[in-house]
């Protein structure tokens, strides 16, 4: 795991970006695996400027999201489609064959995952996979006791999730217990996994991924079995951290050395 600890969140989110940007210029038909949340919010809104300064190009990309609640059809407003559809597609214009995500309102949401799972091996398989972590370990909706060899599959949302998500639901409505989501397997089957962590809600789930076992009590420990997997952090993310110092020296300001 390359741990990569930035001063605050919006120089975290900055590196974050600079990673998929660079990507992209290498490969600007690059498969990327999408993720939502509040932690990506400010990733799409920079992803967007640089892209309408001309700094960026995503009209070549194809992109992969994580996961969907099922039972919500792509216009409900709370649906992964409406927030990828509000943050980035809409805003660039992007032809919508090229984006993907499960739907929630498949007939046969196990079809749907296999489908899925299916749909990124016939584009080749995802280049640079992004990701956020929940409070309680999880990446994507693969929550604790989430096989370390799962497929894209329908999973049952813990209480913990339900409630941290419940925030972007109105009083009225109630969070889905169900998501499709890309299951670990998959996500360890990207080139390049790159998780995206602030604040300190995060920092024991962080340390847990980095430093703990690797369990399926914390979903996101799966990535320390990934070939390439760039951990972006800001300092209270870190917090919590035993080998901080040695992150730091071999990434100062998470930025990379030259050898020698
Ligand atoms: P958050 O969610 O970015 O809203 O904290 C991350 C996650 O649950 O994976």
């Amino acid at each position: 795991m390359k741990i990569l600890i930035l001063p605050d969140p919006a120089a975290a989110v900055a590196r974050c970006v600079e990673i998929i940007a660079q990507t992209l210029n290498e490969k600007p038909q690059a498969v990327l695996g999408l993720a939502t949340g509040g932690t990506m919010e400010p990733v799409y809104a920079r992803l967007v400027e640089r892209a309408r300064a001309g700094e960026i190009a995503l009209d070549r990309m194809t992109s992969f999201n994580l996961d969907e609640y099922v039972g919500l059809p792509p216009e409900h407003s709370q649906s992964y489609h409406s927030y990828m559809r509000d943050r980035l597609f809409g805003p660039l214009g992007l032809d919508p064959s090229r984006t993907h995500l499960p739907r929630g309102d498949a007939p046969d949401p196990a079809a749907e995952a296999a489908r899925f799972d299916a749909a990124i091996a016939q584009a080749g398989g995802i280049d640079l996979q992004l990701l956020g972590i929940g409070g309680n370990g999880h990446i994507g909706f693969n929550e604790p006791s989430s096989s370390l060899a799962s497929p894209t599959r329908v999973k049952t949302l813990t209480l913990a999730t339900r409630e941290a998500n419940a925030r972007f639901f109105g009083p009225e409505e109630t969070v889905p217990r169900f998501a499709i989501t890309m299951g670990i397997a998959t996500i360890l089957r990207s080139r390049h996994a790159v998780l995206l962590a602030t604040g300190t809600k995060k920092a024991t789930a962080v340390a847990a991924m980095a430093e703990g076992p690797l369990s399926a009590r914390c979903p996101a420990s799966a990535l320390q079995l990934h070939p390439r997997a760039t951990i972006v952090l800001d300092a209270d993310a870190a917090a919590d951290l035993e080998l901080r110092q040695y992150y730091e020296t071999v990434h100062p300001q998470g930025q990379e050395v030259a050898l020698g």
